[in-house]
């Protein structure tokens, strides 16, 4: 529609122009064609004046002018020959047809014939006058006249000497053209001529339109191509025509560039405050709206009143204090036993307790909803497809329909957060796959990111999920798609490819579906490091602490595992290889120890009630195979740990054991190494951990390899300090520069440059509708 109002534009003035043209050129054409129409009249009048002229001369010889008339009156059945006449050399008229007009004598003919426009004004309309000469072609020797085969008659009295040599006139014939005839032909001309401009009008007017066309979508196309920084970056070949526009857009952005490092002060590390900064200026404190199924805090009914827990979550670890920094809104299911108690009429609440950074917005589910979306579809169906940890993954139709409802639920809940209609909204995990959509729907300006917190798997093993297109589909509602790696991000795509008709471009790593652009990209997560005015206990006094608590014996080595209670965190894998460990080198047994906290998790769920009997058989059989009364090679805590108590356990370790057997990323390693500021410590990890690709200096293993596992359990016993400092500084480097600031930076920064861009596309597609 715009590019015909432009087009319009195109148009009107040539129209215009047209018609113009053929108002100037109807007077001028009718000159022209009267001039052409006189000249052919005169050429026409010496024609019939020269057939004319024998009869004429013979008539007047021989005094049968009377005669004439019938000859007369057949050449004015000509509809351009009005009337004709004859005169005498001395100006009398001596026949004429019926129509030649009683005031028009001789003399007054010759007069009008004489004039630049010979036209003589009648009642019936105006006539062009001729006269024409008819000579006396005779020898002017008196003869006999035989050679004529006439007798020679009496000669008209001469008005010439008889002795010049120039023929003697001797009538003139008056030839009257009918000039409403040359009206009638100049009017079809001026039609004619009308009807050409307006058809040459009309094919100027469809190539105008075909050529505007073509060079709007060139233009848009470029603008477009513009805008994805195509030819921001290279030079303009192909469209010279935006080559100002690029640059106008080059500096626009080279100053947002400068005046956001300018605003940043010199490279410092990620820190809330940087985030808070990068909120203001890159999305001008755009309204931030988290969801998630956990809840940040869960308020619980005990004996002694309402208590605050913080879940067992790599999700909230990591989002948590990047909420705290940005304020807004987290939506996520209210499942606490006093949850509904502590809320306002709007179903929020103040977090964290006491500071009120942000709000908690709690969403209730019934049983029936929790078991379909939450036990059923998200952790039957998708958690098990995505870790291919060889728990066959269980599809339910009910499960997905409450998928379906309860992720409808939340983008209702999101609509109503919404202070304005393009808030920032980010979309945590799987349980939302659905939600991105959702929420494009009803929000269309808003920016959504979505973070899948756990692995992609191949197009393959996605493709058992009977909803696969409906997932994906939904994912592409988001502005940006974040993984913990490249590699997942490359499964993602692929899955794309494989089941939907989507635009990929490899090189900006985006995804077109349904004219909407997402950007997939590789964002690790991580923590929030310890700031330098939190003190954490001494090492020595948290190793006491535990010693004692747990009745450890005194020199143990103290490995520790801290995990929730899941079969995709390798936990059996980890015992066997402490048996192994413990068989290969017995003079540890009596000196080593491994802590495995394992918080509970998914109960109602029989796979994971199930994991957590065979773990605790399985704990059973090596305390019984190594221990004695006082001493257990395997302290099994199956209960959930608060924070503190979480870090006290990591400054008491020599080893932190992480053997997830398929991680999205993994934060326990992390914190791990947060925690030891003392630079001691050997972290074992998981090759199938997502951080794995950050942390090569941890003694990387394959869990499912118990042999290497436990040689990896070994060798991290006997450590040497100075080996474990260098590793562990390393270690710390990394993560502190690569904190959970970083990622939610480096994802809003993303975010603020693709809403920049978007309203730079908005404007230049007004620009081009005005
Ligand atoms: O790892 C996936 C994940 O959703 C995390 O984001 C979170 O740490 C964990 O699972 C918690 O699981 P749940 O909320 O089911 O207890």
């Amino acid at each position: 529609m715009k590019t015909y109002r432009l087009q319009l534009r195109f148009l009107l003035p040539l129209v215009a122009t047209l018609i113009a043209a053929a108002w100037l050129a109807a007077p001028v054409f009718d000159k022209l064609t009267l001039r052409w129409f006189s000249r052919d009249l005169t050429s026409r009048g010496i024609l019939v004046a020269n057939a004319l002229s024998d009869s004429v001369a013979d008539a007047v010889l021989y005094d049968r002018v009377q005669r004439l008339k019938p000859l007369f009156n057949r050449a004015v059945e000509d509809e351009r020959l009005f009337a004709v006449g004859v005169c005498s050399p001395s100006g009398a008229l001596l026949t004429k047809t019926d129509r030649y007009p009683a005031t028009l004598d001789c003399e007054r003919a010759a007069e009008v014939a004489q004039e630049a426009q010979p036209h003589l004004a009648l009642e019936g309309g105006s006539v062009h006058v001729a006269v024409r000469d008819v000579l006396d072609r005779r020898p002017r020797t008196p003869g006999t006249g035989a050679e004529f085969g006439l007798p020679l008659p009496q000669l008209p009295p001469a008005e010439e000497p008889a002795t010049t040599s120039e023929p003697l006139v001797l009538a003139r014939i008056v030839l009257l053209h009918d000039l409403s005839f040359i009206e009638r032909r100049s009017q079809d001309t001026r039609r004619y001529l009308i009807g050409m401009i307006a058809a040459l009008g009309l094919v100027i007017s469809f190539i105008t339109v075909v050529v505007a066309q073509l060079s709007w979508r060139g233009w848009v196309n470029g603008a477009r191509a513009l805008m994805r920084g195509e030819v921001l970056l290279a030079p303009i070949t192909s469209s010279p025509e935006l080559a100002p526009l690029a640059a106008d857009l080059r500096g626009r952005l080279r100053d947002l560039e400068d005046e956001y490092r300018r605003s940043q002060g010199p490279e410092t590390e990620w820190n809330a405050g940087r985030l808070r900064q990068l909120l203001k200026t890159q999305l001008s404190g755009d309204q931030v709206i988290v969801v998630s199924n956990r809840e940040p805090y869960i308020h619980e009914k005990t004996e002694t009143g309402i208590v605050v827990k913080r879940p067992a979550s790599g999700l909230v670890t990591a989002v948590e204090p990047v909420m705290r920094a940005c304020s807004g809104t987290w939506i996520a299911h209210g499942s606490g036993s006093a949850d509904r108690d502590v809320v306002d009429a709007a179903d929020r609440v103040a977090v964290p307790p006491g500071h009120d950074d942000y709000w908690l917005r709690r969403i209730w589910l019934t049983p029936e909803e929790e078991q379909g979306y939450y036990y059923g579809f998200a952790n039957e169906g998708l958690w098990p497809l995505c870790h291919v940890a060889h728990v066959r993954p269980v599809f339910r139709e009910s499960d997905w329909q409450a998928y379906k409802e309860v992720n409808r639920r939340f983008a209702d809940a999101v609509v109503a957060e919404a202070r304005g209609d393009d808030p920032v909204v980010l979309v945590q995990d799987y349980h939302f796959a659905l939600l991105p959509a959702l929420i494009r729907e009803k929000l269309p300006r808003a920016t959504i990111l979505t973070f899948w917190h756990i692995p992609w798997p191949n197009p393959e093993s996605f493709g058992i999920c009977p909803w696969r297109r409906e997932i994906l589909q939904g994912m592409l509602g988001s502005t940006i798609l974040g993984f913990h790696t490249r590699y997942h991000c490359k499964n993602f795509i692929e899955t794309v490819d494989r089941y939907l008709e989507a635009r990929i471009e490899h090189e900006h790593s985006t995804i077109s579906y349904r004219e909407k652009d997402t950007l997939v990209e590789s964002y690790p997560i991580s923590i929030e490091w310890p700031r330098e005015d939190e003190s954490m206990p001494p090492v020595a006094q948290c190793r006491a602490n535990v010693v004692a608590r747990l009745a450890l014996p005194q020199q143990a080595c103290i490995a520790v595992g801290i995990d929730r209670f899941d079969y995709t965190k390798g936990i059996l894998e980890r015992m066997n290889a402490v048996e192994r460990f413990l068989e290969k080198h017995p003079e540890w047994v009596g000196r080593f120890v491994l802590v495995q906290v394992a918080a509970p998790t998914r109960a109602a769920l029989d796979e994971y009630r199930n994991f957590s009997l065979r773990v605790q058989e399985l704990a059973d059989r090596i305390n019984a195979r190594f221990g004695n009364g006082t001493y257990a090679p395997i302290v099994l805590l199956a209960k959930h740990h608060e924070h503190d108590a979480v870090m006290e356990l990591f400054r008491a370790a020599d080893i932190c054991l992480v053997t997830s057997l398929h991680d999205g990323m993994n934060l326990v390693c992390k914190e791990f190494v947060a925690a030891r500021d003392d630079q001691q410590g050997v972290l074992i990890l998981s090759r199938f951990a997502g951080a794995a690709r950050e942390m090569p200096e941890a003694l990387i293993v394959n869990p499912y390899h118990v042999e290497e596992t436990a040689d990896a359990l070994h060798r991290a016993a006997v450590m040497p300090p100075a080996e474990q400092r260098e590793r562990m500084a390393s270690l710390r480097s990394t993560v502190r520069e690569f904190n959970v600031f970083r990622w939610a930076g480096r994802m809003l920064a993303d975010a603020g440059r693709w809403r920049l861009r978007a309203r730079i596309e908005e404007r230049v597609r007004r620009l081009g509708a005005s």
